[in-house]
């Protein structure tokens, strides 16, 4: 049996810890007794901390791979759909064909908000950015779904699952909506997840409304490509909030909220805003040189990540069905995705990029794709959010069935005044 063990020493110490590894990636120094063996660990950021273990979702940064529960990212998003992907990382494997008639059934059986829960969106400015009024409302749902649910109980974790996935695309599209004064367009049962969340979007009561099928199966991919990523920013939030036992409702509000960062979820409308400030190709020049310039802290968005220091395989696959959803609309010259293909080009040949590995991530094209399906860049976001409710329900209760599962408190290293008298 191979010695899982690491040595420690330092001054007069010397400890031994374990180390434990998964069925993928690197080995880890398991450090929930170092305490007692009188040592901290220090990781800012956790650039090199593994906060839980899971079996959802598999990243290898250096290889471009992504795995929801074994498949790669790339078949799931040429075979599935959405809702195949959301019961696949809730469930661990894909629905069968009956299994998944009824998990279509209940969650369109689902879709419907609270009728008072509309008052809450009366309660914002017409023009409150749709993330602020996701993160009300889905919290506001604790006051009318938690009744008796008993979180220790899966059935009821399933429950709340069912109706946060569900109930997303309607709170999302009504964000929207809601900004523009129009009556809200209520989902419909025999309609498909994503098609629900464009008719809701774009639909009026006065005039008829069809999907475009090219755009409808477009739209399920950039879902599939978002609906989770292991443990960043926003789904550690969820789990942390999770670990104190409140109610899920309340975790994926919090997990709303920490997407909403331009460091995060963000990313993919600051990448439109830059993009469109840069307006053409011959001031690209100058962004590089402030993406590069330490005393300015202007980053090129859409580029780099904590995880990935090779391609983002989602950026590639959301680079070529922008380029067949603008086939598809004859929007192939569209400036935009010109000038961001120009932009990748000349990042990925300059040394700091280079040196730095910083590569286009899942929000440097999904912008360009969104605002070609007519979706405004207030919702980019918000779509990131709606995508990634299937990743963070699953965490949640992968975290409430964990053995491991622990109120989670970090530590710190303390640099201020040591004791003094008044
Ligand atoms: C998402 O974690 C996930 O999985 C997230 C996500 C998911 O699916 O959940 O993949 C979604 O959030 C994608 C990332 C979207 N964010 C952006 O596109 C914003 C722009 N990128 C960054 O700010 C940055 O790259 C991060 C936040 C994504 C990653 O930051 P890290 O890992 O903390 O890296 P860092 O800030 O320590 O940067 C390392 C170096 C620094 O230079 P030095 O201090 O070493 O000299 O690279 C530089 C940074 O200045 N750098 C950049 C840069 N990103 C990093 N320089 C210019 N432009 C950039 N975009």
């Amino acid at each position: 049996m191979v010695d899982k063990k690491a040595k420690i020493s330092f001054q007069e110490k010397n400890i031994e810890v374990p180390i434990i590894e998964g069925t993928m990636g690197k080995p880890a120094i398991d450090a929930r007794k170092l305490d007692q063996k009188g040592f901290l660990s220090y990781d800012p950021g956790f650039t090199s901390t593994a906060s839980c273990s899971s079996a959802i979702t598999y990243v290898d940064g250096e290889n471009s791979t992504l795995l929801y529960r074994g498949y790669p990212i790339e078949q799931l998003a040429e075979h599935c759909d959405f809702l195949d992907v959301a019961y696949l990382l809730f469930n661990g494997e894909l629905p069968k064909p009956l299994a998944k008639e009824k998990y279509q059934g209940i969650i369109n059986s689902h879709n419907l908000l609270h009728d008072q829960i509309n008052n809450i969106y009366r309660g914002y400015r017409r023009d409150a950015h749709p993330m602020a009024v996701m993160i009300g409302v889905v919290g506001s749902m604790s006051a009318f779904y938690f009744d008796d649910m008993n979180i220790n109980n899966l059935k009821h974790r399933r429950q709340s699952a069912y109706r946060l996935l569900a109930k997303m695309p309607t709170i999302a599209a009504w964000s929207y909506t809601y900004s523009l004064g129009l009556p809200f367009i209520y989902p419909k049962y025999d309609v498909g997840y994503g098609d629900n969340f464009l008719n809701m979007m774009f639909s009026v009561p006065n005039k008829p409304y069809q999907v475009n099928p090219v755009l409808s199966k477009a739209f399920e991919k950039i879902l599939i490509l978002h609906a989770d990523h292991e443990q960043n920013a926003s789904t550690s939030t969820v789990r942390l909030v999770g670990s104190t036992g409140a109610n899920p409702f309340a975790c994926i509000a919090s997990g709303i909220a920490s997407l909403w960062g331009p460091a995060h979820g963000g990313a993919n409308e600051a990448t439109l805003k830059m993009l469109s400030e840069i307006k053409n190709e011959s001031r690209i020049g100058d962004y590089i040189k402030r993406a590069k310039d330490k005393d300015d802290d202007f980053r090129l968005m859409g580029f780099g990540h904590r995880v990935y220091r090779n391609h983002d395989p989602r950026a590639e696959i959301m680079k070529k069905t922008c380029h067949d959803i603008l086939d598809e609309l004859g929007l192939n010259n569209e400036p935009l995705f010109k000038l961001a293909n120009t932009l990748e080009r000349i990042a990925l040949e300059d040394e700091y990029f280079i040196e730095k590995k910083l590569y286009p991530n899942v929000d440097f094209y999904s912008g360009i794709v969104m605002r070609a399906l007519g979706i405004p860049n207030s919702m980019f976001t918000a779509v990131f959010a709606l995508a990634r409710t299937a990743g963070w329900i699953a965490h949640w209760n992968e975290m409430m069935t964990s053995a491991e599962n622990k109120i989670g408190r970090p530590r710190q290293i303390y640099t201020g005044k040591t004791r003094r008298n008044l």
